[in-house]
């Protein structure tokens, strides 16, 4: 282990692995597949921008390490996240004659980790697979927890299947050739983590938000360990998301919402979730769960990460017929996720009437302070 180096433990009985969390570690790849005891052959599963930058250094280590590694390229971005791009990967495994004994490796963003976990889950009835995270949102929460799956023209994420990676593998490194966009949407994630379980983790955020925004590696390290940690927890106590794992959908309700407005082109996912989040604890404020403390030092917090804060040009009725086609919807009612306090939340049902409530009264706050939009 490095200086540096942090391992989080997801314990899930035989589905149980590590989070292993170092600068360098994309060139332990190989060797780390072999402590598995893999023998069998190595798809990679990649887009073209992350194989060109670290494409090389895990091909490498896996050959040295004596692997017979195929690459495997699917398009970048989230179209690439449907099941043409699951049907790209199955049949590369296919035609190359991949069996039980192989293993894939997802090199790549959410996207790839998504695309190439779903495809581990249903070729030859399942195959490991091991993720290697290369951006923030990544290797923060989509790496950790089992969710795979890909689009359908109805739904983001409508078709998937539960399968724990073997092992996470973050090297930070692959942080810096992120474009900055990313990175502070990956941001909202980690201050997620903080509002929803760990008053501390949210102050350490608030005291060193410009050295995380410098990618200085020590404050990086600890807040991706601080998020995964908080993460396992949270899988490890509801690993199928019949209750308790639902807290990680804290902001998605409005920012799911927001998403699907924009047509998933206007905001980055961690962008919807930011906005998500800081409407959602003004909503809170609003029904009483907590205080306008908890509200304004989530707002200065996600503004000083440069996310944005505002529910712009958007109409109430808009926003409530989106908010029902959330996944997340059960028997019709729109459920929530409600900060008591930095650090807690609960999770209620929402009634139209007082969100109509809340909403309007925002809207001519904002009306009379002079600007489009509300705030
Ligand atoms: P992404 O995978 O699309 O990556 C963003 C962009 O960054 C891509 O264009 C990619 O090519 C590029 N990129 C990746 N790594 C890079 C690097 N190191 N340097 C330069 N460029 C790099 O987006 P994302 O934000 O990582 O993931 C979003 C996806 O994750 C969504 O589909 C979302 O639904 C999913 N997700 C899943 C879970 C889960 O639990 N399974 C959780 C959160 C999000
Ligand atoms: N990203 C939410 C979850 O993994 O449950």
């Amino acid at each position: 282990m490095s200086t540096h180096e942090t391992c989080v433990k997801v314990s899930l009985a035989e589905r149980s692995y590590d989070i292993r969390i170092g600068t360098g570690l994309l060139s332990e790849v190989g060797p780390s597949l072999r402590g598995l005891g893999f023998s069998g052959r190595v798809g990679v599963v990649t887009n073209p921008v992350v194989r060109r930058l670290y494409g090389p250094a895990v091909m490498r280590s896996l050959r040295s390490a004596g692997y017979d590694a195929l690459a495997i390229v699917v398009p970048a971005g989230e179209r690439a996240k449907c099941l043409r791009g699951v049907w790209t990967i199955l049949d590369e495994l296919a035609t190359a004659r991949f069996e039980r004994g192989s293993v894939l490796v997802a090199l790549g963003g959410g996207v790839i980790g998504d695309l190439a976990g779903f495809a581990a889950a249903i070729f030859a009835r399942g195959l490991p697979f091991v993720q290697v995270p290369t951006t923030l949102v990544a290797q923060v929460d989509s790496s950790v927890g089992g969710k795979t799956g890909v689009n359908h023209p109805l739904g983001k994420n409508l078709i998937g299947a539960f399968h724990q990676p073997r092992l996470v593998l973050v090297d930070p490194r692959t942080l810096t050739t992120l474009p900055a966009r990313e990175w502070v949407a990956g941001l909202a994630e980690v201050i997620k983590y903080g509002m929803i379980a760990d008053d501390a983790f949210f102050a350490y955020l608030e005291q060193h938000m410009r050295a995380l925004l410098r990618l200085e590696e020590g404050p990086v390290i600890r807040a991706i360990t601080r998020s995964c940690q908080i993460k396992a927890s949270v899988v490890e106590e509801d690993e199928r998301e019949s209750d308790r794992r639902r807290i990680l959908n804290y902001g998605h309700t409005v920012g799911h919402a927001l998403e699907a407005l924009g047509g998933y082109r206007r905001l980055a996912h961690g962008e919807a979730v930011a906005i998500g989040m800081v409407q959602e604890a003004d909503l809170s404020r609003h029904l009483g769960h907590c205080s306008g403390e908890v509200v304004a030092r989530q707002r200065a917090l996600v503004s000083e990460a440069g996310l944005p804060v505002c529910l712009s040009r958007v109409t109430f009725s808009d926003l409530w017929a989106a908010m029902q086609h959330d996944k997340k919807v059960t028997q019709g009612r729109v459920y929530c996720v409600l900060p008591e306090r930095i650090g807690a939340v609960t999770i209620a049902p929402l009634e139209r009437s007082a969100v109509k409530q809340w909403f309007d009264q925002r809207h001519r706050k904002h009306a009379t302070e002079g600007s489009g939009g509300v705030t």
